[in-house]
């Protein structure tokens, strides 16, 4: 075929693409055209991610992988990496999935951020009840040498411990501390420092963007750097409520952080629209309740207002981490799309929520225009 030729047929295809395309984005929400690619928009700014589950990256849902690979270039394993599934008994580690997973990431270009190697939840069955001093710390060295080495430099980063904080910014009350005592995150720090010195560690949790729990995130930070540590960053996991997303407190924990020298990132991004019926704050897993219809307002859709609501919330977030893209060096959301977040089932079973920039039908929702427009607006 001659170059006029190949042009004109790649013209074509170029102009069929683009007309799938704007078929599959023009939704009911009124909005036409190519739709833009997150991790593109804010490629000079950080790092846009998502929390994959192990059906999606292995199943053949080709339609939440394209819109995975489209709009992503980081990921989170939802649960894959967690200890309960890495070592399900005593000893006997099961990687054949999370090799998967890191090998399906590295072919589609998306960075891996191992979650996470130290953490009271969702802990193997063996661990539950464990309080033997020796055990505890056997299974603690163990993992961390075993899963921070097996993937080292293969993730780009660990959470390596998660939740250790109470919302007074005191230690939380968990197995690792019984055991090990004060000093045990520290020790997590250093034996990931050594079996994976390849790949960035952070400190993980929620709700440490308020004040107490921030002070003690930030005391947690201190003290690993000063006993000559590595410590790359933290993530603020940013599970959040609908027009109660506290901003003041997000940038304040930006700039404190930042000034200690280490990265800031939004690892588990959602904003629940739904009524929260324990009334608290709170993205402890262990704490559920039951259902009721007044819980679940919004069983066969998302009335207008809410949804332009969602969408001032993300537009003011996005504004906020632009502002600071100097520090912030990546924006997780947990889950790609409505259809599949945990807050579907979290703290309350079978309702139907809408926290993310992606609806059921994996369109982009009013929101993600108003993500990708802060960047125009700069
Ligand atoms: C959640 C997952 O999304 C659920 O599928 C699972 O049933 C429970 O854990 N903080 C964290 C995440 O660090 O690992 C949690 O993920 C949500 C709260």
């Amino acid at each position: 075929m001659n170059t006029k030729n190949l042009f004109k047929r790649q013209s074509i295809y170029h102009g069929l693409a683009t007309l799938c395309l704007a078929f599959v984005i023009s939704n009911s929400y009124g909005q036409e055209g190519p739709a833009a690619s997150l991790k593109e928009t804010f490629k000079d700014d950080f790092l846009i991610g998502t929390a994959p589950n192990g059906r999606q990256l292995s199943g053949n849902n080709e339609a939440e992988q394209q819109l995975i690979i489209s709009q992503f270039n980081a990921v989170t394993p939802e649960n894959l990496m967690k200890s309960q599934s890495l070592q399900p008994e005593w000893g006997r580690y099961e990687f054949d999935q999370v090799d998967r997973f890191i090998a399906y990431a590295s072919e589609h270009n998306m960075k891996v951020n191992g979650h996470t190697l130290i953490w009271h939840s969702q802990l193997p069955r063996f661990m539950r009840h464990m309080e033997d001093i020796d055990s505890v710390r056997q299974f603690f060295e163990g993992h961390i040498k075993t899963v921070a080495g097996r993937y080292d430099g293969k993730v780009d980063s660990w959470d390596v411990v998660n939740e250790a904080l109470n919302e007074d910014g005191t230690l939380r009350n968990s197995v690792f501390l019984r055991a090990l005592g004060d000093d045990y995150i520290v020790e997590a720090f250093k034996l990931a420092q050594e079996a994976s010195p390849q790949s960035k560690l952070y400190y993980n949790d929620y709700n440490i963007e308020q004040p107490k729990k921030r002070a003690g995130a930030l005391r947690i930070v201190k003290k690993i750097q000063e006993a000559g540590v590595r410590i790359d960053g933290v993530g603020i996991q940013g599970h959040w409520h609908l027009g109660r997303v506290p901003m003041e407190y997000i940038e304040q924990s930006i700039q404190a952080f930042a000034a200690l020298g280490v990265d800031v990132m939004f690892t588990e991004l959602d904003i629940s629209v739904l009524p929260n019926a324990a009334g608290g704050n709170t993205a402890e897993i262990s704490q559920t309740s039951g259902y009721s219809e007044r819980l679940n307002p919004y069983p066969d859709g998302l009335p207008d207002s809410v949804q332009q609501a969602l969408a001032q919330d993300y537009e003011d977030l996005f504004r906020l981490f632009l502002t600071y893209r100097d520090n912030v060096s990546r924006v997780t959301f947990w889950g790609a799309h409505d259809g599949q977040t945990w807050l579907n089932n979290w703290p309350i079973r079978r309702r139907t929520n809408y926290p993310l920039l992606f609806d059921r039908n994996l369109a982009p929702k009013p929101a993600f225009y108003r993500v990708i427009a802060t960047k125009s607006d700069e």
